[in-house]
């Protein structure tokens, strides 16, 4: 029995030894101290979610705060604006507003794997670039609100960060060449902010990427070829940019890409037969660019296609015929280009409206008027 009872008392011991370094309840008090003076660099005069954050528990009891049950440090920070939360809806509010920025303090919570902090509208000011020091860091979403300043220069010693979220701000400057190094990254939105400078030309290296947003910035430069090796990237949307050169024909051999949005740019050259074949493609919007030469006539019952905008380029020849060979096209169009002939018949052509096919040099044929 003795040897027993010894082990537990080494267990017991080591328990309180736990418990004494956490306080007598709740987090450690140099996270909470963190998480005081996060706290009051921010100001949310509506919900009143802070009103939780007082007391010992900070890993219970705090509004949003949630700690790693084996190392009982605080690991989770996670508030949200507009949410289904019952703190909005609790308060009569659809949506919350938050102003203050983010306080370098949040950086002393090393054991930090989540931050979210979206859609509080106001919190401004630069992203705290101590937050790259994080290393257990996975989620890091900001989305909406009206930070400023660069994304962080070292952002690429994140090794463990899945989701990088800071659409809907007012971040300027460049993507930082290190972005390229964030070799767990699944989800990138920089989406609707003021970014300028170049896509690095390794992107491709972010091999685990589904998701890449990075529309409605200043983006310049071409389209990186390495994107085109991207096994995983589903939707990638660079809309809305003021991109130059061709569309990398790479892009047509993705195994995975759905969703491609290249629309107003300043693209030229022609459209690579290979992108328009490729099976798995659902929406394609070239719209808007400087796109020359003939639509590749490559369609076949693979082509699955619930939108394809080819308007508002430089496009010739004539509509490709195999079109009436996909499986689907929802919507089309081909307006504002230089395309001339006679519109082939059948499905999708019987669906489509005059609109479609507008402001062309010489189409002729449902839905247009008949050929003469
Ligand atoms: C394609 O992009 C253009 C220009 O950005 C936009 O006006 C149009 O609605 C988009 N088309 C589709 C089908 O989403």
């Amino acid at each position: 029995m003795a040897p027993r009872s010894f082990s537990s008392l080494a267990v017991l011991i080591v328990l309180v030894a736990a418990a004494s370094t956490r306080g007598a309840s709740g987090c450690p008090a140099s996270d909470r101290a963190a998480l005081l003076a996060f706290r009051s660099a921010l100001s949310e005069p509506y919900l009143g979610i802070f009103s939780s954050w007082k007391g010992d528990d900070c890993c219970s009891r705090w509004y949003g705060v949630s700690c790693d049950p084996s190392t009982g440090r605080v690991a989770d920070i996670s508030l949200r604006g507009e949410s289904e939360d019952p703190i909005l809806a609790r308060a009569g509010r659809s949506s919350g507003l938050m102003s203050g920025h983010i306080s370098p303090a949040i950086c002393r919570l090393d054991r930090l794997t989540t931050l979210i902090l979206a859609d509080w509208k106001q919190i401004s000011e630069p992203i705290p670039p101590c937050l790259t020091s994080l290393p257990f860091l996975r989620i890091l979403d900001l989305v909406g609100n009206r930070l400023s300043g660069p994304i962080p220069a070292d952002i690429g010693r994140l090794s463990r960060l899945t989701v990088f979220n800071v659409a809907d701000n007012q971040i300027s400057g460049r993507i930082p060449a290190s972005l390229s190094a964030l070799s767990s990254l699944m989800h990138l939105d920089i989406s609707n902010n003021q970014i300028s400078g170049p896509i690095p030309s390794d992107l491709g290296k972010l091999r685990m990427l589904s998701r890449a947003l990075l529309a409605r910035n200043h983006i310049s430069g071409g389209i990186p070829d390495s994107i085109g090796h991207m096994t995983r990237l589903a939707d990638l949307d660079l809309a809305e940019n003021r991109l130059t050169g061709e569309i990398p024909a790479s892009l047509g051999s993705m195994p995975v890409l759905s969703s491609l949005y290249l629309d107003s740019n300043r693209l030229s050259g022609r459209i690579p037969a290979t992108l328009l074949a490729s099976r798995g493609l659902g929406i394609l919007n070239l719209s808007r660019n400087a796109i020359e030469g003939e639509i590749p006539d490559v369609f076949s019952t693979r082509s699955y296609y619930t939108a394809l905008d080819l308007s508002h380029n430089r496009l010739q020849g004539s509509v490709p015929r195999t079109l009436v060979t996909a499986a689907y096209v929802g919507h089309l169009d081909l307006s504002h280009n230089h395309l001339c002939g006679a519109i082939p018949v059948g499905s999708p052509f019987d669906h489509l409206e005059a609109a479609s096919f507008a402001n062309n040099d010489c189409l002729c044929g449902g839905p247009l008027p008949a050929c003469k």
